[in-house]
């Protein structure tokens, strides 16, 4: 073979060795392109090596230094591919990357514990077969008293126990204003609730109502000028005392634990009759919840029911009580100064 044809193979395999070692993306690769080129045996390399003995005499000098360089060209060239392959992967292999510590811990909001007491009072309930309804919190006084057999000069009308709005004059509400008077206190009890579904609403009814009410107390461990109340109201033919007590019953049980005693002391409210406060036992004590007791008549003539036709009972019960008497906790304004590290104990 004559030097030029040798000298042009092996200027043709550097070419070709160096596109094939920076084509490879991966260690595999780049070894099969090694044992190509490179091979002790069969190589590429190997094959041209062996024509030398058929150039001249004369011409082995260069044609052997020219053999050394294009091998050292295409060792070269294969370092080359090794390292840029090593240093992709120590991207990755990052040393200060310890994949047995534990992932930074996400911090997750939770449902507020009054809110989850409300969403279990609704579960429970709904299982007596009480349907949900909600009434708003800013109300006219017709609902809020009138309609509730609140006489006009009952002192649970006072300015100093209820937040009446600016533009009001709480006086002004009591001319027995049919319930289409002008908004003008925040609900201080959601009996109110009671009201507006029976003017929706035919009998035989079955509701509860949870929700905010107000009354300007000032905030201490029992008291918060907002809390929360669930209503309930089941009007029919026939219903009793005694229906009145088992839903109650069955409620504490369902609510706070094993067969609650529940006691009723007699009470008033202006739209209840009889009415009673309702105790629980619990830890050894008897705790108030609420009060309760059977529809006034004059309510249902309120709100166009017959009371000669349906009776019915209605409760309202302390949400805030309740949560805490579950949760064993003892401030009420704990609830609400909104301190992360309290609330996400529940
Ligand atoms: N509304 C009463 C209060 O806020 C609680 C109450 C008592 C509700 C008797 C009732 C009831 O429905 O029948 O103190």
């Amino acid at each position: 073979m004559a030097l030029a044809e040798f000298v042009q193979q092996l200027d043709q395999l550097v070419v070709e060795a160096d596109q094939a070692f920076s084509a490879a993306t991966g260690q595999e690769a780049l070894e099969a392109a090694r044992i190509e080129f490179l091979g002790a045996k069969a190589g590429r390399l190997k094959a041209v090596q062996k024509q030398l003995a058929t150039v001249p005499v004369a011409d082995k000098p260069a044609a052997g230094k020219r053999l050394n360089e294009v091998k050292a060209a295409i060792e070269a060239a294969f370092e080359t591919a090794t390292a840029r392959l090593e240093n992709t992967s120590d991207e990755v292999r990052d040393e200060t990357f310890d994949p047995t510590l534990p992932g930074p811990a996400w911090s997750l909001g939770k449902v507020h514990p009054i809110t989850q007491t409300i969403l279990l009072l609704k579960d429970i309930m709904g299982r007596l077969g009480f349907t949900p309804v909600e009434g708003p919190e800013i109300e006219d006084s017709w609902h809020n008293f009138d309609a509730l057999n609140v006489p006009a000069i009952h002192p649970a009308r006072d300015p100093l126990d209820n937040f009446y709005l600016a533009h009001a004059q709480w006086w002004g509400a009591q001319s027995g204003d049919q319930g289409h008077g002008s908004a003008d206190m925040l609900r201080s009890q959601t009996s109110t609730v009671q009201i507006r579904t029976m003017q929706q609403q035919p009998p035989p009814l079955r509701i509860i109502s949870l929700g905010r009410v107000y009354r300007p107390d000032t905030a201490d461990e029992t008291h918060y000028p907002m809390f929360h109340q669930m209503e309930g109201l089941m009007v029919d033919r026939g219903v009793t005392m005694a229906d009145l007590k088992t839903v109650l019953r069955l409620f504490a049980t369902a609510y706070l634990g094993n067969s609650v005693p529940v006691r009723f002391r007699p009470s008033f409210f202006p739209f209840t009759e009889p009415s009673v406060e309702v105790d629980y036992y619990w830890n050894g004590r008897w705790v108030e919840f609420g009060g309760a007791g059977m529809v006034d008549p004059n309510v249902f003539q309120a709100v166009g029911y017959d009371p000669d036709e349906v009776t019915g009972f209605a409760f309202g019960l302390g949400v805030e009580r309740l949560c805490m008497i579950r949760h064993g906790i003892r401030d009420i304004r704990d609830l609400y100064t909104n301190d992360v590290r309290f609330l996400a104990q529940f």
